[in-house]
């Protein structure tokens, strides 16, 4: 196993609407569309389709929606071994879809908020990669793992949470969005990240080593949903970085594999 996935598994259930509905305020969508989702197993769906051998460690429920969601991942070639079902319901998540291809969620964790440290194994695997829809304990304990196995950790701060300081410190990236880098300045009583990749959307990447940074422009793409942009390009580079590749050569992949997921609906797309 190349890389193991830490993180969430959800059904996202997708409601497409001309403008979000303001405080108080009905508003009609489309039909509902239900979609594989959630963070862990985006990355790791993203991360077996750009080749690497990939397991997943989540939870999802004994529900219609855990088998569903176990299906997706199988059917896309990750290892489910290290996935548990829980007598709680699958995580789901209320997503709105907008017209230029933004999304606003909601995210019912269920079965994700009952993994446990017990369940983190990182066998063999040279990069293990985290987010933040699962316990943070869980997660700074996979970390903490990851460095005494001579494992590579990667986390992607999503959704924003606050970890230790040590935990930061061992990231090689430590991956965010231009929001999530606002709150990097909080984590100013620790050393930082080894390396850091913020993402930018449409703008693509920066790279930020201990050698400098460097600007990684993305190709110009029609969005039609960029729900999952950052679990995409975090599974692409987690792979890349388990072949070897340099930080800076494994983003410029992950920028071209996030550009055409933006362009095809659903998490997973
Ligand atoms: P999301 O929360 O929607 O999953 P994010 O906010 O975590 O995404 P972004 O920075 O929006 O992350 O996007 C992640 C990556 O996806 C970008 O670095 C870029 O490579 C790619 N991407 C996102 N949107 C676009 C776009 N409109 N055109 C081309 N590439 C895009
Ligand atoms: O990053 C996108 C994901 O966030 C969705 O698939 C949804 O399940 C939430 O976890």
């Amino acid at each position: 196993m190349s890389v193991v996935v830490l993180g969430s598994a959800n059904a996202d259930l997708v409601v497409e609407v001309a403008r979000r509905p303001a405080a108080g305020e009905t508003v009609l969508g489309s039909d509902t569309r239900i979609m594989p989702g959630g963070k862990g197993a985006n990355t790791a769906v993203a991360a077996a389709r750009a080749g690497a051998e990939v397991a997943l460690v989540a939870a999802v429920g004994t529900d219609d929606y855990g088998t569903f969601l176990l299906d997706a991942l199988r059917e896309a070639g990750v290892d489910t071994t290290g996935v548990r079902r829980v007598p709680t319901p699958t995580g789901l998540a209320y997503i709105t879809l907008t017209p230029d291809g933004e999304n606003s969620i909601i995210v019912s964790p269920g079965a994700n908020s009952r993994l446990t440290a017990a369940d983190v194994d990182l066998g063999e695997a040279a990069v293990l990669v985290a987010s933040l829809e699962v316990p943070i304990p869980v997660v700074e304990h996979a970390v903490a793992l990851a460095v005494r196995e001579g494992v590579r950790p990667v986390v992607n701060l999503s959704p924003v949470a606050e970890l230790s300081a040590a935990t930061i410190a061992a990231l090689d990236p430590l991956v965010v969005n231009e929001h999530e880098a606002k709150v990097l300045a909080d984590y100013s009583h620790g050393d930082g990240p080894r390396s850091t990749v913020i993402t930018l959307g449409a703008r693509g990447a920066l790279v930020i080593t201990a050698d400098g940074s460097e600007h990684i422009p993305a190709p110009q793409v029609e969005a039609v949903d960029t729900t999952g942009a950052g679990d995409a390009f975090t599974g692409a580079l987690a792979a890349r970085l388990a072949d070897g590749a340099t930080l800076a050569e494994a983003t410029r992949h992950a920028i071209t594999h996030a550009a055409e997921s933006v362009t095809r609906h659903g998490a997973q797309g």
